[in-house]
């Protein structure tokens, strides 16, 4: 496979953020985001995706607290292309968003997920060290369980 690259595409190169979106229809459905508000996210420095000859295949979106005594960031999406699963994309990019949240000086990165979905349970929890912080309880809309788990930088 060719290499994967990091990229923060810009919030007005359409043609980028509609790759995005189609990956993010495909991962969450009607919970996925709209090319409009990926520029917004853009916009804001919290894109970041792979992509691979210049083909976007994986998203991730990370929201930054206020500054406060420690900095948390939280990851607020994140979604590979269905033809480019198990191939290692989320680990390149969650290793590649860690490093650069380090780098800034934040603390921690949060997230929110469900933990009986075993894919989700072997990439955060197993692989990447998240480590549950609290229960949630059931979520509004898919009555699914939902745990916030947080990982140390
Ligand atoms: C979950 C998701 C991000 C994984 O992306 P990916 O690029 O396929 O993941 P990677 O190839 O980097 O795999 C990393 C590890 O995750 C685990 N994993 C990924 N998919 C898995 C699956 N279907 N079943 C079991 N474990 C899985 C494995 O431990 C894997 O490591 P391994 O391949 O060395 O065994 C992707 O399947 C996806 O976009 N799912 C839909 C959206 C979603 O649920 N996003 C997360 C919530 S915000």
């Amino acid at each position: 496979m060719s290499e994967m690259r990091l990229i923060m595409p810009a919030p007005q190169d359409w043609a980028k953020l509609e790759q995005v979106e189609e990956i993010e229809q495909a991962a969450f459905g009607v919970d996925g985001l709209s090319v409009f508000n990926i520029s917004l996210f853009a916009r804001g420095d919290s894109l970041y995706c792979v992509s691979i000859d210049g083909r976007i295949v994986a998203e991730a979106i990370v929201l930054y607290a206020l500054p406060s005594e420690k900095l948390d960031a939280v990851l607020f999406s994140l979604a590979v292309h269905p033809d480019f699963s198990r191939r290692g994309c989320a680990t390149f990019l969650l290793n590649k968003v860690v490093e650069i949240l380090k780098d800034k000086g934040f603390a921690s990165l949060s997230l929110t997920m469900n933990p009986e979905n075993v894919a989700l349970k072997e990439l955060y929890i197993r692989k990447f060290g998240f480590e549950k912080k609290a229960d949630l309880g059931s979520h509004p809309v898919k009555k699914e369980t939902r745990h916030l788990v947080v990982k140390q930088l």
